[in-house]
């Protein structure tokens, strides 16, 4: 699109790290909410996506959070929320330090050339030590501020909801540092499916990421084999939204089939034109597992 036709756009933050280090609490406390306690066995399996609003010197600024499994099982959802996104959340717990699973998502978020923004979680602990967390990831060659570095640590307790202002400022700072977040809202929307499922009672159900255009309610759209008609949108409080603009998560209700996390999703013109692309490649996937079968 024409530069006039760019507008600015939230940045779309991942926020990664260790099993159990407090990333699912963190991303709660921050929309102040409670998915923590709902979920089975607190681990979390899929990627929920949220949108907040922080306050940075007198201007209301939003920030679109993904969460990710800190499970060892979940290596590529991690690559993939890095892909997805502007800025990493690096969550440390305070009391554990650096863990496998700490290197690894730093990892990913290097490779995909994401600038990180570290949170030292569970600062509340009597065994925290806050210092040593730096001192670990200082050798990983993410090096604090303070330290003469460019890296922003940030300590928080998602428990006692101390840190969480300044978090969200660092992650503000950091993107207005270094990164040019634009996108144009005028256009047929296209983005990302996050998390997609079958409910019950409301059929295939997807989250999904815009990265350009705004997506309405009534688009036809592709979403990778899957395709259908945007029935209704709902935002993550649930409540029901008319468009989704650029960085935006929306729960799309509509798809007749449960597309994949990572598949990518368009509107198109119409539902024929949306049928006959996901028609096309839902072959081409058949005809290649077809080939790796036989071949
Ligand atoms: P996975 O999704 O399984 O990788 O875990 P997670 O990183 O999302 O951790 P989660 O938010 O599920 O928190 C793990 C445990 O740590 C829970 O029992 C939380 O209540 C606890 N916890 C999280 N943040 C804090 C904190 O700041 N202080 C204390 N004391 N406990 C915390
Ligand atoms: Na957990
Ligand atoms: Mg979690």
């Amino acid at each position: 699109g024409a530069e006039e036709d760019l507008a600015p756009r939230p940045p779309v933050v991942t926020v990664m790290g260790h099993v159990d280090h407090g990333k699912t609490k963190l991303l709660d406390a921050l929309r102040s909410s409670n998915v923590v306690d709902k979920e089975a066995g607190g681990i979390t399996q899929t990627i929920g996506a949220y949108q907040v609003a922080t306050d940075v010197d007198g201007t209301e600024r939003r920030i679109t959070l993904i969460d990710t499994p800190g499970h060892e099982a979940f290596t590529a959802m991690r690559a993939r929320g890095a892909q997805a996104t502007d800025i990493a959340i690096l969550v440390v717990a305070a009391d554990d330090g650096v863990m496998p699973q700490t290197v690894e998502a730093l990892n990913h978020a290097k490779a995909a050339g994401v600038p990180i923004v570290v949170a030292v979680n569970k600062i509340d602990k009597p065994d925290a030590d806050p210092t040593k967390v730096r001192g670990q990831l200082t050798e990983y060659g993410l090096v604090p501020e303070e330290y003469g570095g460019d890296t922003m640590f940030v300590d928080v307790s998602a428990k006692a909801g101390t840190g969480l202002d300044a978090l969200l400022e660092a992650v503000i700072l950091t993107a207005d540092a270094s990164l040019d977040l634009r996108a144009n809202p005028h256009q047929n929307a296209e983005g990302l499916v996050i998390e997609a499922h079958l409910d019950r009672g409301r059929g295939p159900v997807a989250t999904v990421l815009v990265h350009r255009g705004t997506l309405k309610v009534g688009d036809s759209i592709v979403a990778g084999p899957a395709f259908g008609r945007v029935r209704a949108m709902l935002d993550e409080y649930g409540n029901n939204i008319e468009e989704a603009t650029p960085s935006r998560p929306a729960l799309v209700l509509g798809l007749t089939a449960v597309p994949g996390a990572g598949d990518n999703f368009m509107v198109v013109a119409d539902d024929r034109l949306a049928r006959q692309i996901a028609e096309k490649r839902e072959a081409r996937e058949r005809n290649a597992l077809l080939a790796q079968r036989t071949g």
